[in-house]
């Protein structure tokens, strides 16, 4: 192989030709890794590492899982982006939980999530702190104007005050709202 013919151009095939290839491939390389991360998205998936951990029940038990309109948020929901780039970027530092299933002692039993459950909810709630509560907005988008009526007043009061704050004092949803899938610790 004489490795200088690779940046000759080439006297084959057309450069559009080559570029044409070159853009179909990415297309399918694009759409081929959307599949695999979708495939990678559902709660079936999630609970492979978790399979022993309480959480899939827990959403079941709290106004996520057991609504009146008998819809069960799905993990990725509230914890996965939504745009495909953040959404990779998210799965990448994700990975590193593989690292841990690896490598943390008895990871997957209730006993380490009782134990670490605190610092498991702060790790995951910097997720909606640094987003501002996106993925809760995404289905929430009635929060902070054009309100239900059925929106209790306290709720509504709430809302709006918050709304009405300079961006760096306004809270974020999951600072009043902690623990609405999983019982949030108290120490
Ligand atoms: C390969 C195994 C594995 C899979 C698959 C997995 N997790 Fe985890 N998860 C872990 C491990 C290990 C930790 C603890 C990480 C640590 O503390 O380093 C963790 C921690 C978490 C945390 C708390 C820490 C944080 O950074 O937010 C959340 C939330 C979480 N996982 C949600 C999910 C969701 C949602 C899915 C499905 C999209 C999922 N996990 C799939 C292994 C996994
Ligand atoms: C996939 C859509 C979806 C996502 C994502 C979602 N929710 Fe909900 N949420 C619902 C549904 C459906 C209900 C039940 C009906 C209702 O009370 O409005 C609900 C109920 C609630 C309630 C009322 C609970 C009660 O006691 O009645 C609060 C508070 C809430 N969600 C906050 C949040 C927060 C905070 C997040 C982000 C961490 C979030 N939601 C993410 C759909 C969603
Ligand atoms: C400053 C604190 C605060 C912030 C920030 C906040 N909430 Fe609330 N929210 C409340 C209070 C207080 C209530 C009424 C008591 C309750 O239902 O928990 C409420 C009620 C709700 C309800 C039930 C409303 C009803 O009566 O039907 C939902 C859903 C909700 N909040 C979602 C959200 C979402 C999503 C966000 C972020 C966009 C958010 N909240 C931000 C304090 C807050
Ligand atoms: C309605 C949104 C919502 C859904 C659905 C949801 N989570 Fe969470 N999750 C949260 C929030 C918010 C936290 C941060 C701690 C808190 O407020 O309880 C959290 C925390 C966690 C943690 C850290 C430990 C803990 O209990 O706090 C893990 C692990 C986790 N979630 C995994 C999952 C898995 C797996 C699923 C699906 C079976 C799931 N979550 C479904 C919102 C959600």
């Amino acid at each position: 192989m004489n490795w200088r013919a690779l940046f000759k151009p080439s006297t084959k095939y057309s450069i559009a030709a080559l570029l044409i290839v070159g853009i179909v491939i990415g297309v399918i390389g694009y759409f081929a890794t959307q599949q695999t991360l979708h495939a990678t998205s559902t709660d079936e998936f999630c609970m492979t590492c978790h399979s022993n951990h309480s959480l899939k029940d827990e959403v079941l038990a709290s106004p996520h899982g057991g609504n009146e309109f008998g819809m069960v948020v799905q993990c990725q929901d509230c914890h996965l982006p939504h745009g495909p780039v953040d959404y990779l970027v998210k799965k990448i530092i994700v990975s590193k939980d593989l690292y841990g299933y690896l490598t943390i002692d008895n990871f997957n039993t209730q006993e380490w999530l009782d134990e670490n459950r605190k610092e498991q909810a702060d790790l995951a709630l910097k997720y909606f702190h640094d987003n501002d509560s996106a993925n809760c907005r995404h289905c929430h988008s009635r929060i902070e104007e054009n309100q239900p009526e059925s929106m209790s007043r306290m709720a509504k009061t709430m809302h709006s005050r918050n709304a009405a704050k300079d961006p760096e004092e306004r809270k974020t949803c999951v600072d009043c709202h902690k623990g609405v899938a999983h019982p949030y610790p108290k120490n």
